[in-house]
């Protein structure tokens, strides 16, 4: 009876990770099925997390033009390149269109993925050894990229693939951020000068306080900014808590409204926290920001 449920439980796991139409050669190879073509325990976690983040791009992609069929995506500090290979095959495969970037900065994983892409005829997908930085410059990308992604792309790669977005003029970004450490070595460096200065710096007194906030402060600019250049922005949670602790869900649709109390806000936060400093290289605002309006509550 136990080893019934047991078998059970596992056939309706299985079910639940293989869509129709995907690639098992693909889920073999992404180590998500065994050689056996059971569910890796171990890839559990993962490949809720990339799945749960699947229904949430391919819902945007389906609102670009031709329903997605031609549009470009780039994913950021791709790694194994689970998140697109994931998308383009439950996506772009289909369509007979469209194209998949991934940017990675590690030479031995871009060289996997362009091999697993070879082996699998997935040949709208580009895998490329460049820094989130570097490509947005580099010539080996259109000048059109619809959509850019960064799944946990460490510390400072989510802010440089926020900047490939608005270089790229993306209609929708969706990050979700690592840990990170530039703003908390900064907040750091100023803390006995806040200190004497307000008793909002208690809040980042304590080493683990400083990491916590500097990681809060900087999505809630990296919010700001987005809207200051033209982005709707939402913040949700991916998963439960239970999968993962960088679990933060930045989705930004580009309206093409500048919002100036964004930009107003933005410049204050960074003044009240001392880190002027940061605004032109990391929080660079658009040059004309429109009238100025209330900041609005989220609901
Ligand atoms: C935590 S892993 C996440 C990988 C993948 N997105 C995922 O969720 O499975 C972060 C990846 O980003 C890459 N990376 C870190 N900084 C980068 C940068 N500045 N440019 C490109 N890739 C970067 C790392 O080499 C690593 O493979």
């Amino acid at each position: 009876m136990k080893a019934t449920a047991k078998a059970l439980k596992a056939e309706a796991e299985l079910a639940d990770a293989v869509r129709p139409g995907q690639s098992i050669e693909l889920l073999k190879e992404l180590h998500i099925l065994t050689r056996e073509g059971r569910l890796n325990q171990d890839s559990r976690r993962k490949l809720k997390q990339v799945y749960h983040l699947f229904q949430f791009i391919e819902k945007l992609l389906r609102e670009l033009p031709g329903e997605g069929a031609g549009a470009t995506l780039a994913d950021h500090g791709a790694g194994k390149s689970y998140l697109g290979f994931i998308i383009y095959d439950l996506f772009f495969k289909a369509l007979g269109g469209g194209h998949v970037y991934g940017i990675e900065t590690r030479a031995e994983l871009v060289a996997r993925s362009k091999a697993l892409a070879k082996q699998l005829g997935f040949d709208r997908m580009s895998f490329l050894n460049l820094s989130v930085a570097e490509s947005a410059h580099s010539t080996e990308l259109p000048e059109r990229i619809d959509v850019v992604t960064a799944l946990h792309a460490c510390d400072t790669a989510t802010d440089d693939a926020i900047a490939f977005g608005l270089a790229k003029n993306a209609r929708y970004m969706v990050l979700v951020p690592c840990c990170q450490a530039e703003l908390a070595a900064s907040l750091r460096e100023s803390k006995a000068l806040a200190l004497s200065r307000t008793p909002l710096a208690e809040l980042w007194r304590h080493p683990l306080h400083t990491r916590e906030i500097g990681s809060q402060l900087t999505n809630v600019l990296r919010c700001l900014l987005l809207e200051a250049h033209g982005y709707q922005v939402t913040v949700t949670e991916l998963v439960g808590w239970e999968h993962s602790m960088k679990n933060e869900l930045i989705i930004a649709k580009r309206t093409g409204h500048r919002k100036a109390s964004a930009a107003q806000r933005l410049r204050e936060l960074l003044a009240q926290f001392g880190l002027d400093a940061l605004q032109p290289t990391r929080f660079p605002l658009p040059e004309a920001p429109q009238s100025p309006e209330p900041v609005a509550t989220p609901a």
